[in-house]
């Protein structure tokens, strides 16, 4: 089955082999062969194809590839929202709530919530998403998590070093022990990644070592939340590792940011963390005038960022931590699909999967010159329309 789309107003590719950040092109045509892009280009030379859709002048891009989210858990916390509202501070303990909500959830309450959720970032353009476990902290709780996370996924990020949990207080170290043991080998079968939050409150780098060199000998990609509530080794400790991604990365001493440029580590920026826990804005210009390679997630999450949309992280970024719109748009996309060692996604060019996002406006721009206004008109993920 192949389908033209075609009168695509601006076409945002993605392409290293077109000029500019995002490969633009105008008065474009895109032909759908079943789950793949088949060809690309001007509208006036595009080839006959089974069906026709008239886009009408319309933006079309990439789907969003969203490389952070928590999205299996249960309850909420919404009143801890409204105490940093009112000036209390983010604290990593909070995870500990949402882990006996998820606890007391049964697997059909945990699945229905996140189907709920992917229905909730398809509809706001998001075609691939990563999905993180720990809010189980237990061998059979976290196995049960990332079970769940790979019926929607490939992409489950096996995260039980989140936090430790109340049943291991004053005992960090046997907590790590059996993640990198027992809950390492229930979980990997499940997971393609293995993720720590490697900052005060939550494990050390020595502790985060362990998981990591646990997770890399099991044969696990290796992503990082690092640097998220102050200065740290984390950073540095994820490089080292050859991490795909270190995420959050809102304190950055010079070091780290020279390390990070003289990687293949993604940096995964998370505007929605900063929103919801009234911290300072990461420094995006910072990092891209060094040469890092800079990624947009959502980061959603009950605690810190209970955001599930992608235009809202692209406008933040663009109004407060310096990234044109285009470098916001590209970090979003293809920066996400970095984030992940994909190829296949985050861009327009043949042989990528079909997943486009059709905008309700004639460009890129209006995503961050009219945040919050629903911009999605349709979207299509391997190659079938989901919105
Ligand atoms: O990415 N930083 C650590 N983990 C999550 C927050 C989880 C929570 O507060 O429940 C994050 O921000
Ligand atoms: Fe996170």
């Amino acid at each position: 089955m192949s389908r033209l789309l075609t009168n695509i107003g601006q076409l945002v590719t993605n392409d290293p082999e077109r000029d500019g950040i995002l490969g633009l092109l105008e008065d474009a045509a895109v032909v759908i062969e079943n789950d793949r892009i088949g060809w690309v280009g001007a509208a006036a030379d595009a080839p006959a194809a089974d069906s026709v859709t008239d886009v009408a002048g319309a933006a079309v891009l990439p789907g969003y590839v969203d490389s952070h989210t928590h999205l299996v858990f249960g309850g909420d916390r919404a009143d801890e929202f409204e105490a940093r509202m009112a000036g209390r501070a983010y604290s990593a303990g909070g995870i500990r709530s949402t882990v006996a909500a998820t606890r007391a959830a049964t697997d059909d309450e945990l699945r229905t919530r996140l189907a709920g959720f992917v229905g909730e970032l398809h509809a706001q353009g998001t075609t691939t998403m990563e999905i993180k476990s720990g809010y189980g902290l237990g061998v059979a709780e976290e196995s049960r998590l990332v079970r769940l996370a790979a019926e929607v996924t490939p992409e489950v990020t096996f995260l039980g070093a989140h936090v430790v949990p109340a049943d291991y207080a004053d005992r960090a170290d046997d907590y790590v022990d059996l993640v990198t043991g027992p809950m390492l080998d229930a979980c990997a079968p499940h997971a393609r990644w293995i993720d720590v939050f490697c900052e005060a409150g939550a494990f050390t780098v020595e502790q985060s070592r362990r998981v990591l060199e646990a997770g890399a000998a099991r044969g696990l990609g290796i992503r990082v939340h690092a640097n998220q509530l102050g200065t740290g080794g984390g950073v540095r400790l994820a490089v080292e590792f050859g991490a795909a991604s270190v995420d959050h990365c809102t304190f950055l001493v010079d070091g780290d940011v020279a390390a990070l440029a003289a990687s293949e580590t993604v940096c995964t920026l998370l505007p929605g963390v900063e929103f919801s826990t009234r911290q300072p804005y990461p420094n995006a210009r910072r990092l891209i005038d060094a040469g890092v390679r800079v990624a947009l997630a959502s980061d959603c999450n009950p605690g810190s960022s209970f955001t599930s949309s992608m235009a809202f992280c692209i406008a933040v970024a663009v109004r407060e931590m310096g990234m044109t719109p285009a470098e916001a748009v590209c970090a979003a996309t293809a920066g996400g699909a970095a984030a992940l060692r994909r190829t296949d996604i985050g861009r327009v060019v043949p042989g990528a999967r079909a997943d486009l996002l059709q905008l309700k406006a004639p460009g890129y721009l209006h995503l961050a010159y009219r945040p919050g206004v629903p911009l999605v008109e349709r979207v299509w993920k391997d190659g079938v329309l989901v919105v």
